[in-house]
């Protein structure tokens, strides 16, 4: 694994589709002195994802890759992660699958967030599905990106309450709230 060297912080990727709450929490994190990451570069498959505003907000890098040609995205990607030293990547709210070839790259280096007790509920609509089956928790995940989605070694876990009166739009909100503080806890988890 990478150790921290020095006070040096390990140059690190996010990745990004969406709304960007993880991305501006991890960023909120990664200024703490307590970190051992920054954040140097965000990267998204699409210009309208919302949470590239945060990487203007404190003037991060960010890059857009169009992912109509996978293989070419990641050449690409992988050209700008060497540019930029960057040594570890996470995944948050990405919503593209990344190759074998790409993840071997970065073996044991990549990390994703999914909103789901892992290994139940892989893949998208997971708080629709936790209610469909009337389970009593739902949850989240920080785990290790490998080749088989959703399914490397997990490094935090944590439960949410599933209410009688949750819909999957207010179980998403409780589980991210989970979500913001896990991210960060995973990380300094992986590098102590
Ligand atoms: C989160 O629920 C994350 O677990 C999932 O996608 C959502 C992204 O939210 N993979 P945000 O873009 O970080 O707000």
């Amino acid at each position: 694994m990478i150790k921290l060297i020095g006070s040096k912080k390990i140059k690190t990727a996010v990745f990004i589709s969406g709304t960007g709450s993880n991305l501006n929490s991890l960023i909120k994190f990664s200024k703490n002195k307590r970190s051992p990451i920054s954040i140097d570069l965000v990267v998204s498959n699409s210009r309208k994802s919302k949470g590239l505003k945060y990487a203007d907000q404190f003037k991060i890098k960010k890059k857009i890759f169009n992912f109509n040609n996978v293989r070419n995205a990641e050449r690409k990607i992988l050209i700008q992660l060497n540019k930029d030293k960057i040594k570890f990547i996470c995944l948050a709210g990405f919503m593209k699958i990344l190759s074998k070839d790409f993840i071997k790259n970065f073996k044991g280096k990549i990390i994703n967030i999914h909103p789901s007790l892992l290994p139940k509920y892989k893949g998208l609509n997971t708080h629709q599905r936790a209610i469909k089956n009337k389970d009593k928790f739902a949850g989240c995940s920080v785990h290790y990106v490998t080749e088989k989605l959703d399914s490397g070694k997990i490094i935090i876990q944590k439960k949410v309450k599933i209410t009688n009166s949750d819909n999957s739009n207010s179980l998403a909100k409780k589980v991210l709230r989970q979500e913001h503080k896990i991210y960060p806890q995973s990380i300094i988890k992986i590098f102590n």
